[in-house]
Parts: C-alpha cells; sequence; structure tokens
C-alpha cells in the first residue's frame, strides 16, 4: 500500500466502511488496477486522450506511427490530382477519411433526426445466402456496403435514413426510463430495387484504441472465455492468409485483424484501393462508376501508408482508469461482478505473444471484453448474419475508454448502431444471454445504478 493510499484510507471513514460491502476492495491501494492496457497505458483524460502511441512504444514503430497517424487524418480527393499519393477517393464512398467517422479516433454519432446525414454510422447490406468463403452475400447492385456519396458525375448509391420510436419502461422502483428503437430504410437507390430478402445491418464507428492489445490476445485465451460463458469466437475469412481463422474486430467479430479492417475500411468506406483489395468497388451495372478516372497510383494506397496504417491501428494507445479512489464508482464496480456484467464483459486477461510487437505481448489489461458472440435478443438482432454471427449475435464490446468518449467526440452513444443515449439505456436493451444482467440492473436501487454507471464513467 503506497503512503497516498494509506493517508486517503485513513482520512475518508465512509470509504472504510463500504468496503465492509464487498469482499474486499483494493483497487484504491492497487494502481495496476489504473492500467487498462498495462505497460501501453497513457495518462490524459482530456480530449485528446485517444490520440497518443504505446506509452512503452519502441523506437523503430514510432516514426511509422507518426505518418500513420497522418495517412488516418488524411482526406482524400478525386483522382487525378496533383500532388499524387491523396487521390482516388470513391468513386463511391461513405467518408473521405477514417477520421471523419472516428473522429478523435473516438466513435461516430447516429444522425440526430430523420434526415440528417449519416456519418459515422453505415449500413452493411447482404442478400440471402452465402459467399464462398462463408461470409455474407452482397448485393448484386450495392456490394456489401450502402455507399451514400460519389465524386462528381457518378451517382450515389441511395440516401440511408433511420426513425426512432420512444419505448418507454420502468425500473424495479417504478422510475421511469425511454429507449429509442431505430427503423432503418434507403432512399433514392440509383440501381433499381435492392436484391429481394436484402439485409441490413446498421454498425457505428467504435473507438479505435487499445486494439493491438486485442489482436495480441491468445486464441486459447478466448477460447477459455467460451467455455465458461456460453459465448462463441466467429471465425471469417482472411484475405492475407487465405484461410478462415477467429474474428477479434467489427460489432460481430467479423474481421481477423486490424490490418484486414484498415484495409477493408479504405476500399469500402473511402474507396482508396490497397494491396489486399486492389479492385475498384464498383458492382458491375455502376457504369459511371466503372469508367470513372483513376488515380496513376495503383492500388491508391501506396506501400509505405499502408504499413504505416497498421502500425498505427495497433499502436493507439488505451488511456488510464481514472477515480480509483471515488467510493461510489467502486461500489459500482463490485455490482458489475456481482450481477453477472463480468461473465462476458470480462475484466482481466494477459495477452500473448504478438510478432514484432514486444509492446503488445505478455501484458496484464483490463479490458472488459471477451471477443465473443453473444445471443442478445430480439430486440438488438439487425438479422444479417455474418460469417458465423447469427442475426441477434454480437460480440462484447471492451468497456475501457468509454468513459473518456464524451469529452472526446462531444456525445456518447452506445450499442452497435448508436441507440443507446448513454451506459444505463446500453444496459437496458440487453436481452438474450444478457437479459438476466439487464434484470438485475433494473431492480437495482437508483444509488446503486448510479454507482454502476459511475464505474462506467471511470474505464
Ligand atoms: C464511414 C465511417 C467509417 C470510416 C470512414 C472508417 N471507419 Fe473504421 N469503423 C467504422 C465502423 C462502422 C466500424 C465497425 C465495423 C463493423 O462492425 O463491421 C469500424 C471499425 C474499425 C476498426 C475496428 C474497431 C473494433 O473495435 O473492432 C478499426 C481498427 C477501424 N475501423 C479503422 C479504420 C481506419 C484505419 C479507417 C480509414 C482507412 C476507417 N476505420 C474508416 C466506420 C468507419
Ligand atoms: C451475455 C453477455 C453480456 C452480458 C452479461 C453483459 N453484456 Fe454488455 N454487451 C454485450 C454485447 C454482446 C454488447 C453489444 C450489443 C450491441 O451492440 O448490440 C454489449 C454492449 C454493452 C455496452 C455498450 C458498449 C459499446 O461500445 O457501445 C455497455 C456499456 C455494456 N454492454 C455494459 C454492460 C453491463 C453494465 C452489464 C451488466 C449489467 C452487461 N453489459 C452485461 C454482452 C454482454
Amino acid at each position: 500500500m503506497s503512503s497516498r493510499a494509506r493517508f486517503a484510507f485513513a482520512t475518508f471513514p465512509a470509504l472504510f466502511a463500504l468496503a465492509l460491502a464487498p469482499a474486499c476492495r483494493p483497487q484504491a491501494d492497487d494502481p495496476s488496477f489504473a492500467l487498462l492496457g498495462g505497460d501501453t497505458t497513457i495518462f490524459d483524460d482530456g480530449d485528446e486522450a485517444f490520440a497518443y502511441p504505446l506509452r512503452n512504444m519502441t523506437t523503430a514503430h514510432r516514426g511509422p506511427f507518426q505518418v500513420g497517424d497522418g495517412i488516418f487524418n488524411r482526406n482524400w480527393v478525386t483522382a487525378p490530382a496533383s500532388p499524387e499519393g491523396n487521390d482516388g477517393l470513391g468513386p463511391t464512398y461513405n467518408a473521405i477519411a477514417c477520421a471523419a467517422c472516428h473522429d478523435n479516433n473516438g466513435r461516430g454519432a447516429p444522425p440526430t433526426s430523420d434526415g440528417e446525414a449519416f456519418l459515422g454510422l453505415l449500413l452493411r447490406l447482404s442478400a440471402p445466402g452465402n459467399d464462398p468463403h462463408g461470409g455474407p452475400l452482397p448485393d448484386p447492385n450495392y456490394g456489401d456496403q450502402l455507399n451514400p456519396y460519389a465524386i462528381l458525375g457518378v451517382p450515389p448509391e441511395g440516401t440511408p435514413r433511420v426513425s426512432y420510436t420512444e419505448m418507454p419502461g420502468a425500473y424495479a422502483d417504478g422510475a421511469p426510463y425511454s429507449l429509442r428503437a431505430p427503423t432503418y430504410s434507403i432512399d433514392a437507390l440509383s440501381f433499381g430495387p435492392l436484391a429481394p430478402g436484402i439485409m441490413i445491418s446498421p454498425r457505428l464507428a467504435p473507438q479505435v484504441v487499445g486494439l493491438g492489445l486485442l489482436e495480441a490476445v491468445d486464441e486459447q485465451t478466448i477460447l477459455g472465455f467460451a467455455a465458461q460463458n456460453g459465448g462463441h469466437p466467429n471465425h471469417v475469412w482472411d484475405e492475407k492468409s487465405q484461410s478462415t481463422v477467429l474474428g477479434r474486430f467489427g460489432w460481430k467479430a467479423n474481421e481477423p485483424s486490424l490490418e484486414q479492417q484498415s484495409f477493408g475500411a479504405f476500399r469500402g468506406d473511402i474507396g482508396i484501393t490497397d494491396a489486399l483489395y486492389p479492385t475498384e468497388n464498383c458492382p458491375p451495372s455502376q457504369t459511371a462508376c466503372n469508367s470513372a478516372p483513376e488515380s496513376i497510383t495503383q492500388p491508391n494506397l501506396q506501400p509505405l501508408f499502408a504499413d504505416a496504417i497498421v502500425v498505427h491501428s495497433l499502436g493507439l494507445a488505451i488511456p488510464a482508469r481514472r477515480g480509483l479512489d471515488d467510493s461510489q464508482a467502486l461500489r459500482g464496480e463490485a455490482l458489475f461482478s456481482q450481477i453477472g456484467c463480468a461473465s462476458c464483459h470480462i475484466p482481466k486477461m494477459t495477452t500473448g505473444t504478438l510478432d514484432g510487437w514486444p509492446e503488445l505481448s505478455n501484458q496484464i489489461i483490463r479490458p472488459f471484453t471477451d471477443l465473443l458472440l453473444h445471443d442478445m435478443g430480439p430486440g438488438l438482432a439487425d438479422g444479417r448474419p455474418d460469417f458465423e454471427a447469427s442475426g441477434s449475435e454480437w460480440r462484447t464490446p471492451p468497456l475501457w475508454g468509454l468513459g473518456l468518449v464524451q469529452s472526446i467526440d462531444g456525445d456518447l452513444f452506445l450499442l452497435h448502431d448508436g441507440r443507446a443515449r448513454g451506459f444505463a439505456e446500453a444496459i437496458l436493451w440487453h436481452g438474450g444471454q444478457g437479459e438476466a444482467a439487464r434484470e438485475a440492473f433494473r431492480n437495482l436501487s437508483k444509488h446503486d445504478r448510479d454507482a454502476l454507471v459511475a464505474f462506467l464513467g471511470t474505464l
């Protein structure tokens, strides 16, 4: 116990009284609870807190990380343009920069009212059936994602819309709440109707910090969680190895690696081709898209920048937890375990060895995820399977960093499509395998509900 912690303990008898409730309360004494990302953890809780490289980053990675930061924030332009190297936007796209959706490396926001443009929220599409690798089958005319924007002279694919219906509910103590249920539709389709039986999956841009550590978690560790909590891993197609591997990233664990996730985003979201996805995102019926002028840089993303963006994705650091001496938050942490949240949002694990990344290897981390899929019930279902994820399954998202999103992005929208306007609403949407924990939350006193939410705010 540090002398500072001992002092705090002695001065606040209230904290001591609370400490009697759960078995033990070591957080206030043990600074490692603050190190959500082990030795990689950085210390900043301001609006730039998601912008740092791993605290222990090797010199060899620091240069590429800075280059990657520039690429992540770059606005891509229509080809042909000079100077060459940052053209090739579209022809159709969702945004002109990674940072347009992942604002400050943080989260996107759904449109706030009917008719507002979509930016940080995108719609994945698929026709019934599977592609040759067991993945979603793209719509023949629109591909696997709606691109609502396009360069001059090329029609955008269509206009996504969302409308919300308020659903009133009440906690066990009678206190009212309201959840908003979204309905999605697509107007102004440029290439005829969507495939019969089309399935639409809305996906919000999540924060992109701490992800290298999740890539470094051993498969055996993840399978061990599955044996305990009833979740299961996704298995997805890996373009690089041309094989089916464990999925980790995306809301349905639908991507195997940060490399594939990032290169997929370049081509699918921005229209920038890369070594992994060298062809333009233009289905055959989109003639103007297919005949649009091309950049002389082929693929559009130069190898140096491609390497750098992967280092950036692996190297963005998770900030430290705050409030280790906040008795309300510590009570919330105990409740988090007691009511079953921790069975899926697993608080602590040790990473394995990631080739070329000693910084990320063998770190004790506190991400609050199991990286597994869980059935979350009909309320959250998108009805669109994604490899081995069913239409009602989602990957347990990591909860680290969520307490900083409000100050970094100006607002906090949670769940796969940002329908939840804060922590309590996110919990109240849990169904299926999460229903028992949700009901336990609904039955807590206001004092305890506030404590649980306060805990999440310290992450
Ligand atoms: C149009 C908005 C948008 C743009 C632009 C965008 N992303 Fe994303 N990003 C998303 C969404 C939505 C997801 C979740 C995808 C899913 O569930 O399939 C995501 C997920 C990710 C993830 C994985 C996060 C996790 O926790 O699993 C990484 C890493 C990422 N994006 C990096 C990038 C990079 C690098 C770029 C630029 C090349 C980029 N993104 C551009 C919307 C966007
Ligand atoms: C059965 C596993 C499971 C349990 C138990 C569980 N969760 Fe979740 N949680 C999930 C999954 C899966 C999602 C993603 C659902 C979605 O996006 O539609 C999620 C989403 C969340 C989110 C939103 C995260 C984000 O990035 O938007 C929060 C906050 C959260 N859970 C907190 C809790 C708390 C607090 C409890 C306990 C009351 C809890 N969860 C219990 C699996 C679980």
